[in-house]
């Protein structure tokens, strides 16, 4: 009897469609390999701890992470996601380190009607790609608003930006010369570094020889500590001039490593593992625990909270994995993140949160973006603007 009971249920359930499963499968794509791997160990380490503390089972699902590293290659973030979907059948992608890999998987994801949660990419126009992105990273037009607002207020008048030559990097030079305009400064040369191998050298030199008062920099995470230390070996540190940045430069992950060059350092972002909340401080100490010798940086929170917006989304469907059904669920909620408080904008998909400006300084120590001032919900000035 209770054999044939089993063998029904099994039967049953081989019968069932996909969708009325009884798992959630969730493709997370990452770069765990190349330059960028420090983005996708920091993810995926905060994916396995948001579970760790979570559970792997919400509104009668069970969540099924697949990891797949594409080395930050656009090519094989999009067969990688051809195959999550067609074979494996996930109900979500996530991940995306970088921005040409999100947009190589864009109109994939759309034809699918799956959602993708991007986790790291952030340029702006992402979200616009296709209806079913929902961002919980940030977006560059935020940091570089944020600092040329508070280098106008603070008598810079006169700076040169230097970028990494792709989206996110023309996103910070964009609005970083627009803001400091804005505040009655001006922005006197715009230096573009190759995303490939950078050799910053050339780049800091002509940015000495021009003299301004202040250099604003973005580099993507993972580059920073190779900037600072040029810009250590050309004496810029020594020369006056004022070194700014977004908080992709001074990156918790590699911060600590980059040595006294970078004290005093003023950049902006939304998220420090100096926070002072009391969900940040727990969020680190577990992140430390579970991860010996690791301090997170802004990626493992982006990945944090984009598990966050999964289990909220999913809980509110009652376990409905459409596509659809989840990206509608996932417009306009809210939280308390490590980084402080965040919103899906339910316009644009994309993320609202807290920028702070910061300075780098050496606490028990150690060294730490240490906030000081709050642009309290921003949202992306770029689209704002339209
Ligand atoms: C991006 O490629 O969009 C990107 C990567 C790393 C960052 C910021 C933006 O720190």
């Amino acid at each position: 009897m209770i054999r044939r009971t089993i063998l029904a249920a099994t039967l049953a359930a081989l019968a069932l469609p996909a969708s009325a499963q009884q798992t959630m499968k969730i493709g997370l794509i990452l770069p765990m390999t190349g330059p960028s791997q420090s983005t996708g160990k920091q993810i995926d380490a905060a994916v396995k701890l948001y579970i760790a503390q979570h559970g792997d089972t919400v509104a009668g699902r069970k969540i099924e992470i697949i990891l797949r590293d594409d080395a930050g290659v656009a090519d094989t973030t999009k067969r990688l996601a051809q195959e999550l979907i067609v074979r494996d059948k996930v109900a979500a992608l996530a991940g995306f380190g970088l921005t040409p890999l999100a947009m190589a998987t864009a109109p994939l994801a759309a034809q699918a009607k799956v959602p993708m949660v991007v986790m790291a990419a952030a340029t702006s126009i992402i979200t616009a790609q296709n209806p079913y992105i929902v961002r919980t990273a940030q977006v560059l037009p935020q940091p570089a608003a944020a600092m040329a607002q508070w280098a106008a207020e603070n008598g810079i008048k006169s700076a040169v930006t230097l970028v990494t030559d792709y989206g996110p990097g023309l996103d910070a030079e964009t609005w970083f010369t627009r803001k400091l305009k804005e505040g009655g400064g001006e922005v006197t040369a715009s230096l573009r570094v190759p995303l490939a191998s950078p050799d910053f050298a050339p780049f800091l030199q002509r940015a000495a020889d021009a003299k301004p008062q202040a250099v604003f920099a973005f580099v993507p995470s993972g580059q920073g500590a190779a900037l600072a230390k040029q810009f250590a070996e050309r004496g810029l540190d020594k020369s006056g001039i004022r070194f700014i940045a977004t908080g992709d430069v001074t990156d918790d992950d590699q911060l600590n490593g980059m040595g006294d060059v970078v004290l005093g350092v003023v950049n902006a972002g939304p998220y420090s593992a100096a926070h002072p909340s009391a969900v940040n401080k727990a969020f680190v100490s577990a992140f430390t625990a579970a991860n010996p010798g690791m301090r997170p940086n802004f990626m493992a929170v982006f990945g944090y909270d984009g598990m966050e917006l999964i289990y909220k989304a999913l809980t509110k469907t009652e376990g409905n994995t459409d596509g659809t059904a989840l990206v509608e669920a996932m417009k306009g909620l809210s939280w308390e993140s490590p980084r402080g408080p965040m919103m899906i904008d339910p316009e644009t998909r994309d993320v609202v949160h807290n920028l702070y400006i910061r300075k780098v300084e050496r606490v028990d120590g150690e060294l730490y973006n240490v906030e000081f001032a709050t642009i309290p919900m921003m949202k992306d000035p770029a689209k704002a603007a339209k």
